[in-house]
């Protein structure tokens, strides 16, 4: 995306500039920009062989799931290794979206000798590449959140705001995102065709839109329903059924893995695109998306970065293993200019999506009070406790070998602070990840960042498990 190509469309700012700033002193946009933009300098500068090495890792991964999941599949003598396989062939359709998303924002494309590129990239969905990347990169990142203009945001079926006219198939949108894992494969090939129509400014009846989305729709339906249920030799609808349910674990995960990050109505959203400059362009990627966490293995893996998803959204071509040290880096400054930085747990998120699109399928969305809010809460803050309480805090070791001594780490701080709370005074310097002076040398142990040979930046890294630090 390159962002200095981009006519920011300055129509009607002063309308939406109060609204938009939210607290920060509109002349500050631009330092605050100079700040975020700095932590993408910082960040990118770091070895690209590493980051190429940890893809290409994901990617064999993925490939082994596949392999191992169709195996088990075919194989499994009880139900048992049936479905393991199924969540293996799943986790692989997971990570093959989630892969495919980062290669194709050109992640690698300037690493030499990188296979993963962005213009060779070929997907197992039935989104044509080339569609996607217009209708993503160049609609969806450009004008997050701006009704009309961001493809993502309430297009088609469903309504996530009062700026859109209410339509009576609204009513039955919470329905349509539910039921969504099942018609996932089609709904994808189409919606995105329905992007590359609005792009080019044609009629949703010219046929020639659809030959290519169709062919990959039938494609994927008899691999996955014919042609391997056909070859195995232990049952044709033992294979299909297997091959049915691991496509659906992966559409329901991808359902609320995408859909959390944006339609949300605690978040920001706009009748026209407020920014003018990259700082407050910055803000509004800031203000229109939030973050979710569920379990960092899990992430890592499976959501490959996506969930950090306001820093995917301010550094779109940041690899998948650089996101979690620039979130750290970013919310410090977010914290400082006093901005609301969204962190949810991934239940929290689902709620609040549903209950947005709640919300807004009636047409009287504006005159729904708080009330409304209150009871949507009491009714799903058990649900989310139940989430919530398997990621309360934990407290872990820390062994300091030059200070001789031990104290107790909280996961939800950093170790800096948790270090200060018992009184010790590290060197330190601009507390937000970029000037290097808190580096310590971490001899055992995990923490939120793993990175650099085992130097950590204590400023803002967080424990994962007890530790052994030469500190
Ligand atoms: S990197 Fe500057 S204090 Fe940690």
């Amino acid at each position: 995306m390159n962002l200095a190509k981009k006519n920011f469309s300055i129509h009607g700012v002063e309308k939406e500039k109060e609204q938009f700033s939210q607290g920060l002193p509109y002349t500050k946009a631009d330092a605050f920009g100079n700040e975020i933009r700095d932590v993408y300098k910082n960040i990118k500068s770091k070895n690209q062989v590493e980051d190429l090495k940890y893809m290409q890792k994901m990617t064999r991964l993925s490939g082994k799931l596949h392999n191992r999941g169709r195996e088990k599949i075919e194989k499994a003598k009880d139900f048992k290794s049936w479905i393991r396989g199924i969540l293996m062939l799943g986790g692989h359709y997971t990570m093959e979206f989630a892969i495919g998303h980062m290669v194709m924002h050109g992640c690698y494309d300037d690493i030499p000798r990188s296979e993963l590129q962005s213009k060779n990239w070929k997907w197992n969905n039935s989104m044509v590449e080339e569609d996607w990347i217009t209708e993503h990169n160049q609609f969806h990142h450009i004008y997050t959140n701006i009704v009309e203009q961001d493809h993502d945001f309430g297009f088609l079926m469903f309504r996530l705001s009062d700026k859109q006219k209410w339509k009576p198939y609204h009513l039955f949108q919470v329905i349509s995102l539910l039921s969504m894992p099942l018609y996932l494969t089609p709904y994808m090939a189409w919606y995105i065709t329905t992007a590359r129509a609005q792009n080019e400014k044609r009629s949703l009846f010219q046929w020639d839109l659809y030959t290519k989305p169709i062919q990959k729709t039938l494609e994927i339906w008899l691999e996955n329903y014919w042609r391997y249920p056909l070859q195995s030799e232990n049952g044709f609808f033992k294979v299909a059924l297997g091959n049915f349910l691991a496509k659906l674990y992966a559409d329901t995960v991808f359902v609320y893995m995408i859909g959390v990050e944006h339609l949300n109505d605690n978040l920001a959203n706009y009748e026209v695109v407020p920014d003018a400059t990259i700082g407050e362009f910055y803000l509004r990627q800031i203000l229109t998306t939030l973050n979710y966490y569920v379990d960092q293995r899990f992430e890592d893996v499976f959501l490959g970065g996506i969930n950090i998803h306001t820093e995917h959204h301010l550094f779109p071509d940041l690899p998948p293993n650089r996101l979690r040290e620039a979130s750290q880096m970013v919310e410090s400054i977010c914290k400082k200019y006093k901005i609301p930085y969204r962190s949810l747990h991934w239940s929290e998120a689902i709620i609040e999506l549903l209950y947005t699109g709640v919300k807004y399928s009636f047409p009287f969305s504006k005159q729904i009070n708080k009330q409304f809010e209150l009871v949507w809460k009491s009714m799903t803050q058990p649900l989310t406790n139940v989430f919530l309480k398997q990621n309360k805090e934990t407290t872990y070791t820390a062994k300091l070998i030059k200070s001789q001594k031990e104290i107790l780490l909280s996961s939800n701080k950093t170790i800096l602070e948790s270090l200060e709370e018992n009184g010790l005074k590290p060197s330190v310097g601009c507390r937000k990840g970029a000037c290097r002076k808190c580096v310590v040398q971490k001899l055992s142990g995990r923490t939120t960042l793993e990175t650099d040979g085992g130097n950590i930046k204590i400023c803002i890294a967080k424990p994962i498990s007890d530790m052994i630090l030469e500190l």
